[in-house]
């Protein structure tokens, strides 16, 4: 009757760690842009934080949250305090973006293909153009 106990235990802890694996596991899959695909700070990326419904700064305004997402804004708050050119994956800004762990609720996530435009330009030297 005991071992029975154990091997009920055993195996529940086992469950326990298995899902809390699968938990941490769990990552949005962030396509690839393709390399041809030119993106530009200004076209492609700052569109991003001002979209109707979607809009980062209703509270990154320079007031209300940092960093200041507005127009002409934006580039200067984030390059180089938030962004490490060339690698997204340890860019501050990449690590904390609505859809990627947002400090607080953000009221939208952006979704996979814009976090991965994001990504790229980070990855491609986060360029001002
Ligand atoms: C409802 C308000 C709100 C909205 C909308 C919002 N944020 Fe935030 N965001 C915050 C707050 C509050 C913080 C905490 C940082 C602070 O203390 O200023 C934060 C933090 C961040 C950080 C981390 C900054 C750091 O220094 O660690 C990033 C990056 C960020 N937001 C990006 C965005 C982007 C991009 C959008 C739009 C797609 C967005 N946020 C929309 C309120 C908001």
């Amino acid at each position: 009757m005991k071992k029975l106990l154990l091997i009920v235990l055993t195996v529940n802890l086992c469950l326990m760690c298995v899902s809390c694996y699968y938990d941490e596991a769990i990552e949005v899959e962030i396509p690839e842009i393709p390399p041809d695909e030119e993106i530009s700070f200004s076209e492609d990326i700052q569109p991003i934080f001002v979209q109707d419904g979607k809009n980062c700064t209703t509270c990154h305004n320079g007031t209300v949250a940092n960093p200041d997402l507005r127009v002409g804004n934006a580039y200067n708050a984030i390059v180089p305090d938030l962004v490490v050119p060339g690698n997204a994956e340890a860019s501050v800004f990449y690590q904390r973006l609505p859809g990627n762990n947002h400090p607080v609720e953000a009221g939208f996530l952006l979704n996979t293909n814009e976090i991965a435009l994001i990504k790229a330009w980070i990855d491609r030297g986060a360029e001002n153009n």
